[in-house]
């Protein structure tokens, strides 16, 4: 097996000049991506509903839902990455059809146009949420899924659309689960964002039930590392992966550690679930640790950022930019 740096170099060559589009290239975890596939010396282009883009890439606006908006992006290109979708709790709630809608309806979109422009693979990112509260932890990728939200459904049945693919069409894709993903460019709906954001006013970290749930937050860089290997591995065809960080952590630990990092430590504050209007008290899923075993031993995946050092990156990008 390759060091993990002598995989992603490996990686990095099958990337030159490879043509690439980026379904949701304009959201925070492709952002990462685009950048390192521009280091690599990709040809990347770029597709996502918003209308403000002032970058130096080929730019689509367009909608996944679009067939023919959808078609003519991929017209052309070598690798899709699949990451346009309808994330974040509270707004899942509130609008579950248009989740299907892009989250399933967009991939079914993105796979009909794979097959007929001959793409070489198919990306899809899908998430832990597919396994709801998972039966087995760690969790390895063969739990049986058991989804307890309309956004782990439509992950679910993207996934399942893209095995029907791969066995009716002989598609090539690659299935990436991320565990909890935190970084620069991360929007304020999510946990360790709203904790900087409340440290960042000098106000204590707001916890919704007890705080003793447990999450592998995953810092954007890890992810990236692994999609990248999955995708440019033969190893990775019609293969799904879990992508997780390596060190586990309770949401009143978290809570503590960035204050420490931010240097104004405060206790939390904590509320009922029901507080929040949206989630009823005990439906949050209690543990979300994912077993990379597989990314480990198929792709030679290691974690290279741990939590200190990632949350210390995301709150210094934070203090600047937010
Ligand atoms: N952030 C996480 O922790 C996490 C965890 C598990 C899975 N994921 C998955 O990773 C991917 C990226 O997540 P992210 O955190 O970067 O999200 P994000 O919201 O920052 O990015 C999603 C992008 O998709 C675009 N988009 C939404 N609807 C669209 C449509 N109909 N047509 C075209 N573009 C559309 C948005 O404008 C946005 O730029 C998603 O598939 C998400 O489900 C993320």
């Amino acid at each position: 097996m390759p060091t993990m740096t002598e995989g992603l170099e490996k990686t990095a060559a099958t990337f030159a000049n490879r043509k690439v589009l980026v379904t949701g290239g304009l959201g925070f975890i492709a952002g990462h991506l685009v950048n390192r596939l521009k280091e690599w010396g990709a040809n990347v282009t770029l597709m996502d509903a918003r209308s403000e883009y002032d970058g130096d890439l080929e730019y689509i606006q367009g909608d996944v839902r679009d067939y023919a908006a959808m078609s003519s992006a991929i017209k052309g290109q070598e690798v899709i990455f699949h990451f346009a979708s309808i994330l974040g709790v509270e707004r899942i709630e509130q609008i579950p059809l248009d989740v299907m809608d892009v989250n399933l309806g967009g991939t079914v979109n993105a796979l009909k146009a794979c097959t007929e422009h001959g793409v070489k693979r198919m990306v899809l990112t899908s998430s832990s949420e597919i396994y709801g509260e998972p039966r087995v932890i760690p969790t390895p990728e063969d739990t049986l899924p058991s989804p307890v939200s309309v956004y782990g459904v439509s992950k679910l049945a993207a996934e399942t659309y893209c095995q029907g693919y791969a066995q009716q069409h002989g598609l090539n894709y690659t299935a990436v689960r991320y565990f909890n993903v935190y970084g620069e460019g991360q929007a304020q709906e999510f946990v360790i964002s709203k904790f900087l954001a409340r440290f960042a006013e000098g106000l204590p970290p707001i916890i919704f039930g007890t705080g003793e749930q447990v999450r592998t937050y995953t810092y954007v860089s890890d992810a990236i590392d692994c999609t990248l290997l999955a995708a440019g591995s033969d190893k990775g065809v019609n293969e799904v992966f879990n992508i997780g960080g390596a060190e586990t952590i309770s949401l009143i630990e978290l809570a503590r550690l960035i204050g420490e990092i931010s240097g104004k430590p405060m206790e939390p504050e904590f509320r009922e679930f029901g507080d929040t209007g949206v989630r009823e008290k005990g439906r949050e899923v209690f543990a979300r640790i994912p077993s990379v075993a597989k990314a480990r031993s198929v792709l030679g995946y290691r974690s290279r950022i741990g939590l200190r050092e990632g949350l210390t990156r995301t709150y210094d990008w934070y203090s600047k930019n937010a």
